[in-house]
């Protein structure tokens, strides 16, 4: 048997699954709705490295089951660390990085213990959708701040990030590669952003979960690895948990890139890694270390996948504008145009209209209001088919 690190992805024995059988697999994005497709939360259809498998397999059949010993712990330190280097050029020492549960959690440590105490949260949008509603349940106003366009593509709005930071905003969370738009942030864009965080002494959260999932023709540049001054002042946060599909076994990773920061953390560290599991903290290592051949095929079947929804809506949908994502394996769709004059929320019209379970727009933001964020790491067949679900509904609206 060849070694779980030089398994690669084979689509062949999911290319036959039907949303039945994904049923009855049990996940939560195919058992939570009762449409034909189910592509609303951010999960995958396309199982796991056989590498992740193993590691979490061997965690459960080892006993490793308890708490979170300190071999393991470092262990996936070094092999995020190594992640970091090898694929981004970011040279973040381990011991810079930490195990939370989850980027909720880290976002929680970053609102809590690193922006100015009662600092509202700067919010571009369209934005992932509890980053508009969790930090007030944390005491902190929400400020979105919509993001604009630039030859079509969305940007961040530098100016009125700039505004709201003015207006007391003490932390801006940042995305990318950008839930749920796609776009992956180029180093010039992250170092104007760190220009404009740094004249207000301000703070930000970047969110940089799917960083492994950027496609071809983008490279991912971590935000803190831009300058000394975005190191200076970011906490990162990121995760093998989308790219490998391992969300449920809790573990992400909180990054700290300065020694005054790493000094706050290590006070308030007992709490906020205490949620990380074992069996999660043992998957991410081997993802880290082991999975990167595994993924590059994932790469390519999502890249297809983008493409073949991009034709269909082309051919039969022409109205409805798309772009295949950056980076993410989430399509951002404009429905505004295909859909003037419907009252229905957009989401809700997909699903009685398209059978397809989408997330709403609007719930990413005011700015998201005639957009759908639909999922594509599913069976290349059912994105397909969730392409032309919604081109007929469109036809007979
Ligand atoms: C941008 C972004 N951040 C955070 C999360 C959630 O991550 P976690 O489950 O680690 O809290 C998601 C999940 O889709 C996401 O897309």
């Amino acid at each position: 048997m060849s070694p779980p690190a030089l398994v690669p992805f084979d689509p062949r024995s999911l290319e036959a699954l039907t949303p039945a059988d994904l049923r009855a697999r049990g996940s939560l994005k195919w058992t939570a709705v009762t449409t034909e497709i189910a592509a609303w939360v951010a999960e995958s259809d396309l199982g796991t490295a056989p590498a992740v498998t193993a590691a979490a397999v061997a965690a459960v059949t080892d006993g490793l089951t308890g708490y979170l010993p300190p071999a393991p712990r470092a262990a996936m330190a070094q092999a995020c660390a190594d992640w970091h280097h090898q694929r981004y050029g970011w040279d973040v020492p381990a011991r810079w990085v930490h195990p939370v549960a989850d980027v909720l959690e880290a976002l929680h440590v970053a609102v809590e213990h690193f922006s100015r105490p009662g600092s509202a949260v700067v919010v571009p949008t369209p934005a992932y959708m509890p980053f508009l509603t969790v930090p007030r349940q944390w005491g902190r106003d929400v400020v979105q701040v919509p993001m604009t366009t630039d030859g079509g593509r969305p940007v961040l709005d530098l100016e009125a990030i700039d505004a709201a930071l003015g207006a007391g905003g003490g932390l801006v969370t940042l995305v990318n590669p950008h839930n749920p738009t796609g776009r992956v942030h180029t180093r010039d864009e992250l170092a104007a952003l760190g220009a404009v965080v740094e004249r207000h002494g301000a703070r930000v959260f970047a969110d940089e979960i799917h960083a492994p999932l950027v496609h071809t023709g983008h490279r991912h540049v971590p935000y803190a690895s831009v300058s000394a001054a975005t190191a200076a002042h970011t906490i990162t946060a990121t995760s093998a948990s989308k790219a490998w599909n391992i969300p449920g076994l809790k573990c992400a990773q909180l990054i700290v890139s300065n020694e005054a920061d790493a000094a706050t953390f290590e006070p308030v560290s007992f709490l906020a890694t205490h949620g990380a599991s074992t069996p999660g903290v043992l998957a991410n290592a081997a993802a880290y270390r082991e999975g990167g051949p595994w993924l590059d095929g994932v790469l390519d079947y999502l890249a297809g996948n983008a493409t073949a929804l991009a034709d269909v809506l082309a051919e039969h949908a022409p109205a409805v504008r798309y772009t295949p994502p950056e980076g993410t394996y989430l399509a951002w769709l404009d429905l505004r145009a295909a859909l003037a004059g419907h009252d229905l929320p957009v989401g809700r019209w997909l699903a009685e209209h398209a059978g397809v379970e989408v997330v709403d727009g609007i719930r990413c933001g005011r700015v998201g209001l005639g957009f759908a964020r639909l999922t594509l790491a599913m069976p290349r067949p059912l994105v397909v088919a969730a392409g032309r679900r919604i081109a007929a509904a469109l036809a007979e609206a």
